[in-house]
């Protein structure tokens, strides 16, 4: 790093896991093409982020974390999907972020800011010469998507839909709350909030990278100036340019590190790793069935069941699993995708979890669970072809003989499916790498942000 910074810049993530991971990783970038990065937390979740980021390694990264004042006592969840915690959330956060812009010598050059918070562009503008950034944590067919919903494409409830520069899509591969937009309305007018400004922000950021949605991202271009400058996982599993960067550093759970043990007990690509995020919830009996298909693949698997989940599993099965399985509350996913004895990994194709994999080359077995989940599962099975994709019933049930059936396409050995799925991988993988290594697509989009920020 050089020794005056080229910009200072203001993060700030929605805080919840999906969203910090991503923002964080890319603060770790900027700083490391000489900006001053200060990761913005709320009050509410302000000493949780800072404990955890001292145990994760966060707070010894060259940028501060500097808390906006929410309007909610410490520990207020998160995940509060209330119209009435969005609605003072974003009255507080603006109220606060202003105030810290105006109290700023100089001005920060741009603030970075998760796109589930459009409402940050207006502080913007409160302030000449601060550039807004909308930093997308989905992938742009989902934002495609969403944009073409908006403007009437297709209506909710509609099963056959055909846009530009896709494949045709059946209503279970959208967006879930654009099939049923009353399914969590707080939640889908959030999410649809994304774009109501899109026309007058100064950049369109997206965790994604060039290779992965060549037409798509071609017409998004032609609407709006979209730079990829993903995916954003630590760098290690990348281009290895920055130093010591091995995890995002800032894990709201405490993972389990013991499973590494568990998986180098493990033969070469035998285990299948099982996790459906940070947020996703099964139901009691789906949750029976799952553990029962995973029981009666006869293969080696690790899984993660968080805290709040463990109470679903049948009575006696962590006991009758013995050697064959391991559970988790909480994984080092990132080692475990990248571990010799990973054969596959059953996901809920959470945007991080589906950008990993795709980084690691390892294949993929899609039970999306809710928001853009089906879309990515549909282009995993269907565009970039590399993982199957369960086939659940009318009422979104997956049985247990569809969990071995899935599980066989990918981990058989000989089946010319599983080896077109892995060779796939390994080509996409190639392409993440290359994006973040020096002159890829998603490393020059970065310097070319720096450089205009910086003017
Ligand atoms: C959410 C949404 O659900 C997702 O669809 C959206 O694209 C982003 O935000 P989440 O459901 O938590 O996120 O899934 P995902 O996007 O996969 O993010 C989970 C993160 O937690 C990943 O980075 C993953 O590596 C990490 N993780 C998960 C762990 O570190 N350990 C675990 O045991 C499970």
């Amino acid at each position: 790093m050089g020794d005056e910074a080229k910009a200072k810049v203001l993060v700030f993530s929605f805080p919840i896991q999906g969203h910090i991971n991503p923002l964080l990783q890319f603060s770790k970038r900027l700083i490391s093409k000489n900006v001053t990065v200060t990761f913005l937390t709320t009050s509410s979740t302000h000493n949780n982020i800072i404990r955890r980021a001292i145990s994760g390694g966060a707070t010894a990264l060259p940028l501060s974390f500097v808390p906006l004042d929410d309007g909610f006592e410490e520990g207020h969840p998160s995940t509060d999907s209330s119209p009435e915690y969005f609605a003072k959330f974003q009255e507080n956060v603006s109220r606060s972020l202003s105030q810290l812009i105006s109290s700023m010598e100089p001005k920060p050059n741009a603030v970075v800011y998760d796109s589930c918070t459009p409402w940050v562009l207006n502080v913007c503008r409160e302030h000449p010469g601060v550039a807004a950034a909308s930093f997308f944590t989905q992938c742009s067919t989902v934002n495609a998507i969403y944009v073409h919903s908006l403007r009437g494409a297709f209506k909710e409830f509609q099963d056959d839909v055909v846009l530009p520069a896709m494949p045709p899509l059946k209503g279970s591969d959208l967006p879930v709350f654009l099939y049923d937009n009353n399914l969590c309305r707080p939640l889908f007018e959030l999410l649809s909030s994304q774009f109501e400004n899109v026309d007058h922000i100064d950049f369109f950021l997206v965790n994604s990278f060039d290779e992965l949605e060549v037409e798509v991202l071609e017409w998004m271009k032609k609407q709006w100036p979209v730079k990829n400058i993903g995916p954003m996982i630590p760098s290690m599993y990348l281009d290895k340019r920055l130093a010591g960067d091995k995890d995002y550093g800032l894990s709201l759970s405490s993972a389990q590190n013991e499973c590494l043990d568990w998986l180098d007990s493990k033969p070469h690509g035998s285990v299948i790793y099982v996790s459906f995020g940070s947020i996703a919830v099964l139901k009691d009996t789906q949750m029976i069935e799952v553990a029962a298909g995973l029981k009666q693949t006869g293969h080696n698997f690790l899984w993660v069941v968080r805290e709040t989940e463990t109470k679903k599993l049948p009575s006696n099965y962590i006991e009758e699993l013995g050697e064959k399985g391991l559970i988790v509350k909480w994984s080092p996913q990132l080692k475990v995708l990248a571990h010799k004895s990973i054969g596959c990994f059953m996901t809920h194709c959470g945007w991080n979890s589906t950008l990993e994999a795709l980084s690691l080359g390892v294949a993929l077995i899609g039970m999306p669970a809710y928001s853009d989940q089906p879309t990515n599962a549909k282009f995993i099975e269907d565009v970039w072809k590399v993982g199957v994709r369960v086939k659940a019933d009318k009422d979104g049930f997956v049985t247990k003989e569809e969990v071995v059936r899935c599980v066989g396409e990918v981990m058989e050995e000989m089946s010319e499916k599983g080896k077109e799925i892995r060779k796939n991988a390994l080509r996409l993988m190639e392409f993440a790498k290359e994006a973040l290594s020096e002159g890829g697509n998603s490393d020059n989009n970065i310097d070319e942000f720096v450089a205009e920020i910086a003017k």
